[in-house]
């Protein structure tokens, strides 16, 4: 029985599009994998901590190898233990809107909570990175309202898909398949809605193999 982590970065529910192309991967993903584990992760769900002057203090005392005092101890144990549930995970779907050409900020707060060395990545004695959560695949539904085609001048700006992709790759995530839904504002809603439906029918497809 595998776990599956599925990460919302969209605070829109039931109106987002990224959510509506995941919500349709996993309803087929379950078809085929009925005894496995779906936990969902709402990343606008306000217990997600902040990493802030007490966490960045914790982070930075085991870089130079000094003690946790017992506050230093309580905050970085509330990050770890995020760490230990993302990293339970045999499998992750996640639904990410483009904000500002990049990824939803709560997202980047997850990411910044999540990227720690020892954990999640580590420097090789030659000194190079390694990523240490290998050898699980990433299904990820991308929403944009505008469009960033490949081999297009707006290309450049699609700061979403290159960042995530690459964050998740240095964490050792490297086996990515994933959907695109875009224009979902720029050309009105009947082309957004015909663009959900055709990455709908894209992601059920790739659900059957995940
Ligand atoms: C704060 C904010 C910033 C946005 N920035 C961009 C952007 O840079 N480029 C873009 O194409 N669309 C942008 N959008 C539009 C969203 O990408 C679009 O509405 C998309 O459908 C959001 O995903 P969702 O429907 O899953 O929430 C932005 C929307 C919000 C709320």
């Amino acid at each position: 029985m595998a776990k599956l982590l599925y990460i919302k970065a969209s605070p829109m529910g039931e109106l987002s599009y990224s959510i509506a192309v995941a919500d349709a991967f996993i309803e087929a993903y379950r078809k085929h994998n009925a005894k496995d584990e779906i936990k969902v992760i709402e990343l606008f769900n306000p217990s997600l901590p902040a990493f802030d002057f007490e966490a960045a203090s914790a982070k930075y005392k085991i870089m130079h190898g000094k003690e946790h005092s017992p506050k230093d101890r309580r905050i970085w144990q509330g990050i770890v233990s995020l760490i230990d549930e993302f990293k339970s995970a045999d499998k992750y779907v996640l639904a990410v809107p483009m904000w500002n050409f990049s990824i939803p900020y709560r997202f980047k707060q997850y990411i910044d909570i999540l990227v720690q060395p020892g954990y999640t990545f580590t420097v090789t004695k030659s000194g190079s990175y390694e990523g240490l959560v290998k050898g699980k695949p990433v299904f990820i539904a991308y929403a944009r309202g505008g469009e960033y085609k490949a081999a297009t001048p707006a290309e450049a700006f699609d700061l979403q898909k290159k960042y995530l992709e690459l964050i998740l790759g240095f964490m050792g995530l490297t086996d990515i398949r994933s959907v695109t839904v875009e224009p979902t504002l720029a050309r009105g809603p009947a082309t957004a809605n015909q663009k959900k439906a055709e990455a709908i029918e894209k992601a059920k497809q790739l659900a059957r193999t995940f």
